[in-house]
């Protein structure tokens, strides 16, 4: 979270909480009072969570509503992009009143928390609108407007409705505001083509060698994929800056161990840096004196069957010699850059 200045009406420093994806659709939360600071952030972290970026301002309305206009109006200039205006009671009318010239150029939508019902709330026209409120009867002087929506949650009740109240607020921006998807072009940045490519759920292995002197050597690898049953082979991309790949590409034979759920320690050591890794691992010697994991889910011993160059990466095949596997244990997943469990419902 940063804190950034907005200049106000007069040259009034206002500081704003800003947080969550910078280049997400804005989000401009406007509360009065520093008592309801606590329930905005808590709506802010959850949009945030959602993907939203999110710029929270207090404006402290002295009584004087031209100027808490003009603040308002003077953030939305200085925003740098068209948020979806949130305000809440009394700062309800006001922020309406901001938006009533030129409503489309400063915001991309309107949320009227608690407006008060007495107000003269003429809503913008040209954006969409949602006004909640606790009473059905306070919606009335929203009837029959196309681009208003309503509706009835008790947003008084604070702690037990912050989660209805923050799923309604989604709803209306999923709909009103959607986010664009991310996309990777060739050439654009790697982190976009990497977050595509976490979609694919896989297992999680680890691949082991002997360097010339009979050195263990092993890296987490999550590219692994079965070539063919005949001949029986394998496949794992090896990236060319790691520090085990000169030995994986000279190796006669290597090994796969597949990991199960209780493998996790291992699979950020052989990942990590600095640990000494088969100290710290269970092991023992397969076929051809190969280093293989104890307890692993499956374990193929490989010999080197081709080398193919491919990028920053090569591929590494194995012809498999010998596999073994334990049929109760469940696998270790790796998804979204996250390690997950088998879930059956
Ligand atoms: C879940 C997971 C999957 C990975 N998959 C691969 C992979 O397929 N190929 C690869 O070269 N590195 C992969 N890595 C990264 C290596 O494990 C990591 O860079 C490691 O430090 C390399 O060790 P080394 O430099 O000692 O060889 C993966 C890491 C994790 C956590």
């Amino acid at each position: 979270m940063n804190l950034r200045t907005f200049k106000g009406f007069g040259g009034l420093p206002l500081q704003a909480e800003d947080a969550g994806d910078t280049e997400s659709p804005a989000i401009l939360i406007i509360y009065e009072g520093r008592h309801t600071q606590a329930l905005w952030q808590n709506a802010a972290l959850a949009l945030q969570q959602a993907g939203r970026h999110t710029v929270l301002l207090a404006v402290d309305h002295d009584g004087r509503q031209e100027h808490s206009i003009e603040h308002i109006r003077a953030v939305l200039a200085q925003l740098g992009k068209r948020p979806v205006v949130l305000a809440s009671d009394t700062l309800a009318s006001i922020a309406t009143e901001a938006l009533a010239v030129d409503a489309v150029t400063l915001a991309a939508g309107l949320i009227l928390v608690n407006p008060n019902a007495r107000a003269d709330i003429t809503p913008p026209p040209g954006i969409p609108i949602l006004v909640v409120v606790s009473d059905e009867a306070d919606a009335e002087p929203f009837a029959g407007l196309d681009h208003v929506e309503c509706v009835a949650v008790d947003a008084n009740n604070a702690s037990e409705n912050a989660d209805v109240f923050n799923a309604l607020v989604l709803d209306f921006l999923e709909r009103r505001q959607p986010l664009a998807p991310p996309e990777y072009l060739s050439g654009s940045d790697a982190r976009t083509l990497r977050d595509a490519m976490g979609c694919f759920a896989t297992g999680v292995t680890i691949v082991t060698a002997r360097s010339e002197d009979g050195t263990p050597i092993g890296l987490t690898a999550n590219s692994f994929t079965s070539v063919s049953l005949d001949p029986p082979l394998l496949l794992v991309c090896i990236a060319n800056k790691a520090g085990s790949a000169p030995v994986l590409r000279d190796a006669g034979h290597f090994a796969v161990n597949v990991l199960q759920i209780g493998q996790q320690p291992t699979s950020n050591r052989f990942a990590g840096k600095g640990e000494d890794r088969f100290a710290a691992t269970p092991w023992e010697e397969g076929e051809s004196g190969l280093p293989v994991l104890t307890g692993s889910l499956g374990i193929f011993e490989c010999r080197q069957h081709a080398v193919h160059e491919a990028g920053d990466h090569f591929i590494l095949i194995g012809h498999v010699l010998r596999a073994r596997f334990e049929p109760r244990r469940d696998p270790l997943l790796y998804f979204r850059g996250k390690y997950r469990r088998l879930h059956f419902a």
